[in-house]
């Protein structure tokens, strides 16, 4: 089945709103929903959008996987509290490092996370909570890519022909499935997220796992999740589309402190987009590349090099992995 592309020409966000309400609400019935953030902009809709469909029919959990970006858990839970929707932070890290042991090929990864998080962790919420639904943002870029086989984006499954509910034992209902990322920032607004979340840079469900070439171990994993902070930190002056650092399996030898030291890399990419379908490197100032490369050598233990990706997506891809 293909998702139908809702075009931004007269989109109006409150209508949109208020029909995915409506169908959110006859779905799930008198029955229970949940759902689970990650921290990017589509996954902080969908539990606004259902919980006003909801209430307190639906439960909204963030699945700390060992995977978010510095202090996440703690930041997201903490605003979503001030909007009023209560979020349960759920232990899964070692659930997940234990998926992801000795794996290093991309999709194996990708396929991983998928069932990490469908079947062991979402299997068992859903069991504790006696929902039947699961509430998640997939957009149509998800789709796509997934559909093309060029990545299989961690939440597409109907399209596929895989069955959630016999997969899982539970039904997905995905409100902004005609929307591409453009679309979902008028969305996240007018549901009146703060812009902290609705300008949000786009972060992906395989999260820091995706930004790891080679075995994502928890060492490599805090590696790229320190570089991630020094990168979001120095580039979120840049208006661009989404940023990210990633790292490299192979090393290069580096001096530090006058002693050869066989190091490791770091990749930076920075991408102007309207949609992620297509998306040009930004042309960052030369000072704030240096600035970078300087902060990410100097405070990420370990890195000798660092560099900047000037490729576009095609032949790229956003994420490298
Ligand atoms: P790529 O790397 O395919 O990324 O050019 C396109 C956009 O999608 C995000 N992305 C994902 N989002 N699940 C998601 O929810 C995924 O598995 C996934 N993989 C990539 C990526 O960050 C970019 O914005």
């Amino acid at each position: 089945m293909k998702a139908k592309e809702i075009k931004l020409k007269n989109f109006k966000p409150r209508e949109f709103i208020q029909k995915k309400v409506g169908e959110i609400s006859s779905l799930v019935g008198r029955g229970f929903a949940i759902n689970a953030l990650s921290g990017g902009v589509d996954s902080s809709a969908v539990p606004i959008l259902g919980h006003k469909a909801l209430g307190k029919k639906l439960k909204t959990y963030f699945i700390n996987n060992g995977l978010m970006r510095e202090k996440e858990p703690e930041t997201v839970a903490s605003i979503f509290k001030r909007l009023g929707v209560g979020v349960e932070v759920i232990d899964a890290r070692s659930e997940f490092f234990s998926a992801l042991k000795g794996i290093t090929d991309p999709e194996d990864k990708r396929e991983a996370i998928t069932q990490a998080f469908y079947k062991n962790v979402f299997g068992r919420l859903v069991k504790e909570s006696r929902a039947k639904f699961l509430l998640q943002g997939t957009i149509l870029t998800d789709i796509d890519e997934t559909v093309a086989g060029i990545k299989r984006q961690h939440n597409v499954f109907e399209q596929l022909g895989i069955d959630p509910q016999k997969a899982f034992g539970y039904k997905i209902i995905e409100p902004l499935i005609g929307l591409r990322k453009d679309g979902v920032r008028k969305v996240a607004e007018a549901l009146g997220l703060p812009k902290s979340l609705s300008e949000r840079i786009p972060f992906p469900g395989p999260a820091l796992s995706a930004r790891v070439i080679g075995e994502a171990t928890p060492e490599k994993i805090e590696i790229v999740r320190k570089a991630t902070a020094v990168t979001e930190e120095e580039l979120s002056r840049v208006d661009a589309f989404q940023y990210m650092a990633i790292l490299h399996n192979d090393r290069v030898t580096g001096i530090r402190e006058g002693k050869r030291d066989f190091g490791m890399q770091i990749e930076i990419r920075c991408w102007d987009s309207l949609d992620a379908r297509t998306a040009k490197p930004t042309r960052l100032p030369y000072d704030l590349l240096e600035k970078l490369v300087r902060r990410i050598t100097k405070e990420v233990k370990g890195v000798v090099s660092v560099t900047y990706n000037i490729t576009e997506k095609p032949p790229s891809t956003i994420e490298a992995v």
